[in-house]
């Protein structure tokens, strides 16, 4: 391919990568709890890592980051407290119309994070389960 061609290609293919990124929600209180989830999701992805030795393990960040994650974990049904909406969310109306069984969830999810055996690598891929299967059965019912 000649330097022209390879350029418009990777234009083209960058064109497609900002198209099929999420845009934000607008609605602050929708953008916040969004927030919430893209940061755990950042953090549950870094103590997978460690545990399967893609990242090194630290054990002073594995620490941080498994109480960071835990305090935020915690806050989710304060975060979907209010009934909010916005054209970019992925929350399902049934939040708000069945919170008991929505915060039965996020409450699964925070158990998980308090179990997270963040002092060694083995620890973490041992605990690491329950955390993802948490967040697995809230989004199979209650996101889009
Ligand atoms: C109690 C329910 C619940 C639990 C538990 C939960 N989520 Fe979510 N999550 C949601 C809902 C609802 C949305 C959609 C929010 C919106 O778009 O308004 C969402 C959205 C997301 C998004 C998309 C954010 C974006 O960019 O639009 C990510 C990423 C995410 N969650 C990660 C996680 C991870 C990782 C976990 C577990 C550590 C988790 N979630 C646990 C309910 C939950």
């Amino acid at each position: 391919m000649k330097p022209i061609r390879l350029t418009i290609a990777l234009g083209l293919m960058l064109v497609a990568g900002v198209a099929l990124a999420k845009e934000d929600p607008t609605n602050p209180v929708v953008l916040k709890r969004v927030e919430a989830m893209r940061a755990m999701k950042a953090q549950v992805t870094l103590l997978g890592d460690m545990a399967v030795g893609k990242a090194p393990y630290d054990a002073a960040l594995a620490e941080e980051t498994a109480a960071a994650f835990t305090t935020t974990a915690d806050l989710v049904p304060v975060l979907f407290d209010a009934e909010e909406d916005d054209p970019a969310s992925d929350a399902l109306p049934d939040i708000w119309f069945n919170r008991g069984e929505f915060n039965q969830k996020a409450d699964r999810l925070y158990k998980a994070a308090m179990g997270l055996d963040w002092k060694s690598a083995g620890g973490l891929a041992a605990s690491m389960n329950a955390v993802n299967a948490a967040c697995k059965d809230c989004h199979g019912r209650f996101k889009m």
